[in-house]
């Protein structure tokens, strides 16, 4: 083959599908697959194989500086170091990962505010304080499976958890399980249509069919009597027992007594029900065992640690004739720069607008453009693990109508002596509420929060905590962005290279706030730096 046949043949194949994603595509055209996933990647990592079967041996070294060894900067050496390009990642922190951080006892942060917070936390205790759950869709699990990240099941829903809304007088403000809440608002819905359609009212959209199998599906779903009986729903099983059922002659108590319909309804219980619906945070999700960090730490060891400069904070950025160069203060302080044939800008935008840079006035306005949202989260280190002992919770989360929005039950360490909560995970104002008290008041808020759910517990048995405030945190400055429009000029000029320039991040994909946004944008640098350089 001459060299510029063999490229010709290499630029196509790095434009479809590669390996087992083209051969899975073309057995589902058959009909010998299922459809496969609507997500699922077709992506090709360079090779070194790409440089020497097309006679250009020489352009393997190209040099790469990643700025930020996040998720999206630790993929983007990881990808192009398998195809043996040079990459150095300058990481402004003393550790990799980005937001993927997972607090344990010793872990300090210094934030924006000058605060200090060393957390005490007991060995083997810990909080993801950014990721916490992969969903099953996610390329993440790609990453965790080839750099051997073990995992084990994250519990995002559980029966046994409750639903706090104390803004509705209906149910008096009292926590209601899960369980429970879905028994009485199916029970209701079902009954209530299984009525309408009984009498008549839907017998323009149903056949005479389909309205005894809608009811018998009613009858099924919300557990309601027959049609002798009104179809009336008047509690089941499913909401729970008061007395457990147990040998000999306990038959159990169901718990009662049953709400009204007016009260179920009027608790609004039910709006919460669609969060398991959605398609990243529905059951199953994982977790790597021991923490998040498992994967940036993973991701670091694959491309070097020599490869990866801590405590180097970029100053500027000046896009060259044939390359780029940064300018940055190294970990003791003086200024250095590093010439590349690349920059990858893997860093937040509110970061980057800060970074000088000749990439013109349309990128910085262009980063000045997404939003930052701030948010916060707590981890209680408790005693005893009064949530599994006394209310047989093993994980799973209580959303509340309260600042501290959600408490998270740990999916690990079950029957174990301590245990460590996430006592509030908010976005916004409840987020900033919370960020501008210090620590100790932080805790107190979320703890007078939880004890009006969990009782005095909550608070008597608290040891330990750390929290953290993403929008206040050094370098990274929130928790994610939102785009006011991701159609418009500045997300497409972003999405492109401004010269030897590129940007990378889940903030430059539509799956935001998730580590599968920051691979998937890392993956599309790559792909876009990969072939230039073999096109050149
Ligand atoms: N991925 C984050 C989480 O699961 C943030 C997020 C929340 C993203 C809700 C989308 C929807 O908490």
């Amino acid at each position: 083959m001459t060299q510029e046949a063999s490229r010709r043949n290499f630029l196509r194949s790095v434009g479809v599908a590669g390996g087992a994603g083209m051969l899975y595509s073309a057995m589902g055209a058959l009909g010998l697959a299922p459809v496969p996933d609507a997500r699922a990647e077709e992506y090709r990592p360079p090779r070194k194989s790409d440089f020497t079967l097309t006679g250009q041996s020489g352009k393997n070294g190209r040099k790469v500086l990643i700025l930020g060894g996040g998720i999206a900067g630790l993929a983007t050496a990881y990808e192009l170091g398998k195809a043996g390009y040079d990459c150095r990642i300058l990481e402004a922190k003393d550790r990799p990962g980005g937001r993927n951080w997972t607090v344990r006892g010793g872990t300090t942060l210094t934030d924006l505010d000058g605060r200090t917070q060393t957390a005490s936390f007991s060995k083997g205790q810990y909080m993801n304080a950014g990721p916490a759950r992969l969903p099953q869709s996610h390329v993440t699990l790609e990453y965790c499976r080839e750099l051997g990240v073990p995992l084990e099941v994250f519990t995002n829903q559980n029966a046994n958890a409750y639903i706090y809304h104390e803004n509705s007088a209906a149910l008096a403000g009292k926590p209601v399980r899960w369980r429970t809440a879905k028994a009485d608002a199916y029970g209701y819905v079902s009954e209530l249509l299984a009525k309408a359609t009984d009498q008549g009212a839907l017998d323009k959209d149903l056949t005479a069919a389909d309205k005894e199998r809608l009811i018998a599906f009613l009858q099924n779903f919300g557990a309601i009597k027959g049609k002798a009986d009104g179809f009336a729903y008047t509690g089941s099983d499913r909401r729970g027992y008061s007395v457990e059922p147990g040998a000999a002659f306990e038959e159990g108590t169901v718990l009662g007594p049953v709400p009204s319909l007016s009260d179920v309804i009027g608790s609004g219980v039910g709006q919460r029900f669609s969060f398991e619906f959605g398609y990243d945070q529905a059951m199953l999700m994982f977790q790597p065992i021991g923490g998040m960090d498992a994967i940036p730490y993973a991701l670091a060891k694959a491309i070097g640690e020599d490869r990866i400069i801590y405590g180097a904070k970029a100053m500027e950025v000046k896009d060259l004739p044939d390359g780029a160069e940064v300018v940055y203060k190294d970990a003791t302080g003086r200024t250095r720069s590093s010439r590349a044939d690349f920059v990858v800008a893997a860093v937040p935008p509110m970061v980057m607008t800060r970074i000088k840079h000749n990439l013109g006035a349309d990128i910085t306005a262009a980063l000045k453009y997404p939003v930052a949202t701030p948010v916060g989260k707590v981890g209680l280190e408790y005693r005893s693990r009064w949530w599994e002992t006394d209310e047989h919770i093993y994980g799973g989360i209580t959303p509340t109508d309260t600042d501290l929005a959600t408490i998270w039950y740990p999916s690990y360490g079950y029957q174990g002596r301590r245990g460590t909560l996430i006592g509030y995970y908010n976005f916004g104002a409840n987020a900033v509420a919370y960020s501008d008290l210090p620590h100790a008041e932080r805790v107190q808020r979320a703890v007078s929060r939880g004890v009006k759910i969990h009782g005095e517990k909550y608070r008597t048995e608290l040891d330990r905590s750390f929290s953290v405030a993403w929008h206040r945190t050094p370098h990274i400055e929130a928790g994610w962005v939102g785009w006011p429009s991701q159609t418009g000029p500045e997300y497409k000029l972003l999405n492109k290279s401004a010269g030897h320039v590129y940007f990378a991040g889940d903030w430059l994909s539509h799956v935001i706030a998730w580590q599968h946004g920051a691979f998937t944008s890392a993956r599309k640098v790559v792909t876009d730096i990969h072939e230039r350089v073999m096109a050149a």
